[in-house]
């Protein structure tokens, strides 16, 4: 039985990870900063599989949040096989109208956040030898500009980069990462605008997606992976 920790596994595509990992016999951990919206996650979870998963608050963007969970992971002794670096912060608009604030809050979530999560996961201190594979959930618009994503885009290329560089320095050392990159997916992030949202892809299909490179083959790894709808992008 595997240990999986899912960053934002209170709702939409973590949560339907969530849901994949443990119908799989997996130990799943989450977090995710509203401590509500974890607790209700927790609840349905426990329900269907007890004493298999737990969920604790932490915000990926504050370093010192971070630092704290890989110290209570250490503690605990609990190695972490399957790191899903998922959570996600989507402001829309344009450039010239986005504020600083909302740009480092997405950087922030976005790039600094996985990264400090890979820290902490990868540390050999926490690992004692056990391999680590890492799914990062990025998005199409890391591999193409769409007017209106703000920020957003640029974060989740850099987040890209990042996992490209970090595959390169660890894929020999047992870490091995692969890029999902979704296109548009009926989840909460959309934050119930007006859109078609059957043309949208469901959070089962990305977390498929998920769970078929964290299983896949010791000697395979899925590098990169795209989803689009089935219509295309909206
Ligand atoms: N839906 C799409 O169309 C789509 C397409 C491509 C990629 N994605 C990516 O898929 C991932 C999941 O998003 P989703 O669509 O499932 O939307 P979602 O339901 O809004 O999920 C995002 C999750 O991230 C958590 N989160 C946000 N900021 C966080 C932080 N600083 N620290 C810890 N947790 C944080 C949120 O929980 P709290 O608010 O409680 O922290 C939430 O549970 C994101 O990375 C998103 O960019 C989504």
């Amino acid at each position: 039985m595997r240990q999986v920790l899912i960053s934002g596994g209170g709702s939409g595509i973590g949560l339907a990870c969530a849901r994949r990992f443990l119908a799989a016999g997996e130990r799943v951990l989450f977090c995710g900063r509203n401590r509500e919206r974890l607790e209700s996650a927790l609840r349905e979870l426990e329900a269907a599989h007890p004493g298999q998963v737990a969920a604790r608050v932490c915000d990926v963007s504050r370093a010192a949040e971070v630092t704290a969970l890989g110290q209570w992971l250490r503690a605990e002794a609990l190695p972490i096989d399957v790191l899903v670096n998922n959570a996600g912060l989507f402001v829309a608009g344009s450039l010239l109208k986005a504020e600083e604030e909302q740009a480092q809050a997405m950087w922030e979530t976005q790039v600094l956040g996985p990264w400090r999560l890979l820290k902490i996961c990868a540390d050999p201190a926490l690992r004692q030898g056990r391999p680590l594979r890492v799914v990062n959930v990025i998005s199409v618009t890391a591999l193409k500009a769409y007017a209106a994503c703000g920020f957003y885009g640029a974060t989740k290329a850099a987040l890209a980069s990042l996992m490209d560089t970090a595959r390169a320095e660890l894929r020999d050392k047992g870490v091995e990462i692969s890029n999902v990159y979704p296109g548009a997916t009926e989840t909460p992030i959309w934050g119930g605008r007006e859109l078609d949202y059957s043309k949208m892809m469901d959070a089962d299909a990305v977390a498929a997606a998920v769970q078929a490179c964290a299983d896949a083959s010791s000697r395979a790894l899925v590098e990169e992976l795209v989803l689009r709808p089935a219509s295309g992008d909206l």
